[in-house]
């Protein structure tokens, strides 16, 4: 069975992306899935200075390893001020120089696996700014984006761990489809 690694872009306990996360998980059927906490993969503030002295963190190399053994991803990114937390932008930094450095004939660490980016917020734009700018900062990781799925007001949306508007989970569910298909 194929498998699909999936993650929010948050370091808080009660991320409403991991609640996202893990609805998509649910419905996932076609294949075998799991779930990381992003947090367990920490690296130091992105720094040229720590660059200098490391090269790459042991954990953003853990991270790139671990990608290997998928065959597809879902990633769901936060909005803080209208762009990605720092603390995603940090990781996806790191990820962008460790071909540079480390893995240099190796494939990108999303090397033409499907993608499917998703973003949720409590207001009602659901972190559609964010999303872009994450689609951008992935992009390094050349992967196969098969669609991009944003839910807004996710406290109204959003009931016992399930999406409660019809229209929206529908086209949620749409996109998990294309996903196992694509995997
Ligand atoms: C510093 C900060 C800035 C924020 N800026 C935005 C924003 O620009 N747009 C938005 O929709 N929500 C914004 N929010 C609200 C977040 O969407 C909300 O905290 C959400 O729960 C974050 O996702 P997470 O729970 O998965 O970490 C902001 C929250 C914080 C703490």
């Amino acid at each position: 069975m194929k498998k699909i690694l999936l993650f929010a872009g948050s370091n808080s306990s009660t991320s409403i992306n991991k609640k996202l996360i893990q609805y998509v998980a649910d419905n996932i059927k076609e294949a075998e899935t799991e779930i990381i906490n992003l947090e367990d993969y920490e690296p130091p503030m992105f720094s040229v200075d720590i660059e200098k002295e490391i090269t790459s963190p042991e954990s953003i190399q853990k991270l790139v390893k671990k990608f290997r053994n998928y065959d597809g991803f879902v990633v769901s990114t936060p909005e803080h001020n209208h762009i990605p937390p720092a603390f995603l932008k940090s990781i996806l930094d790191w990820l962008s120089r460790v071909h540079l450095h480390i893995f240099e004939d190796e494939p990108r660490y999303f090397e033409d696996k499907p993608l499917l980016l998703l973003s949720t917020s409590p207001g009602k734009g659901g972190a559609t700014r964010s999303i872009e700018h994450v689609e951008y900062l992935l992009s390094f990781g050349k992967p196969k984006l098969i669609g991009k799925f944003s839910l807004p007001s996710f406290n109204h949306n959003f009931e016992d761990g399930k999406i409660t508007d019809q229209e929206l989970d529908q086209k949620l569910k749409d996109l998990i489809k294309k996903l196992e298909s694509e995997v």
